[in-house]
């Protein structure tokens, strides 16, 4: 059974960072909702829930992905790349002590977990505003023993990686080619997000699953013709706090 996980929304979601986006007015009760039901379809698709503490004073500290990057073998705890996230590490590496071994990104590198999207036995990393060629260097060395190959991935337009790709089924992946150069994933079949939904091509696959947002249909509409079993919710806040549905998670 997957394990999964998450920490609360903090009361300070509205003053999260944002880098691309302009800020909106954030419904922190609706979010907490959204959030409720987030890791309902996270528990309905079989995974076991894990909390870690919540840190009210840490207004993007709902997107835990940021602070670990679990494989089988170890735990890579980051250095988050915006100085207003660094103190939301410790409390997620205390959580993932019990569960791997883990390994610290030290400075100069800086890593946000939604820089960071494994396939196999490849983990790409955006060099992004977040992430850099430091905490790459630090990943390859002690990722090497574990045979995995730690591959640097330039961006354009977006936050991290996964806000322009993510995996939806063994062999396909969700892009938004004006983000990311679809040619870095030649071994995939590409679905393109829709030309009006440039921000849906975060998806979250669980087993055969892709949890999904309800705020980009047309893109939905792309999964389901390709024949996926999509579980929507509703991410609303999230996505005006520049996140989406990997970054309220971290599934083990
Ligand atoms: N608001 C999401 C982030 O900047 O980390």
């Amino acid at each position: 059974m997957p394990t999964a996980l998450l920490r609360p929304v903090s009361p300070r979601m509205a003053e999260c960072e944002l880098t691309h986006f302009e800020r909106q007015p954030i419904d922190v009760a609706l979010a907490e909702k959204q959030h409720q039901d987030y890791e309902d379809a996270l528990r309905y698709l079989g995974c076991e829930i894990v909390h870690a503490p919540a840190l009210p004073d840490f207004p993007d500290s709902v997107f835990v992905e940021d602070c670990a990057v679990v494989l089988d073998e170890i735990a890579i705890i980051t250095l988050p790349g915006a100085d207003s996230r660094k103190g939301e590490i410790d409390s997620v590496a205390t959580v993932l002590e019990k569960y791997r071994p883990l390994h610290r990104i030290e400075a100069p590198g800086v890593l946000d977990g939604g820089d960071v999207l494994r396939l196999g036995k490849k983990i790409f990393v955006g060099l992004s505003s977040r992430s850099n060629a430091e905490a790459v260097r630090q990943m390859q060395n002690v990722l090497k023993p574990f045979d995995y190959e730690v591959i640097g991935v330039h961006l354009t337009g977006c936050l991290h990686l996964k806000s322009a790709v993510t995996q939806v089924s063994i062999d396909t992946l969700l892009l938004n080619s004006e983000w990311v150069d679809a040619n870095l994933f030649s071994n995939y079949k590409i679905i393109e997000t829709h030309s009006d939904e440039p921000g849906a091509a975060n998806a979250l696959l669980l087993g055969d699953t892709v949890i999904f947002p309800l705020d980009f249909p047309q893109t939905a509409l792309r999964l389901l013709e390709a024949g996926m079993d999509i579980y929507l919710v509703d991410n609303s806040e999230v996505i005006k706090a520049e996140g989406g549905v990997t970054c309220c998670s971290v599934v083990f």
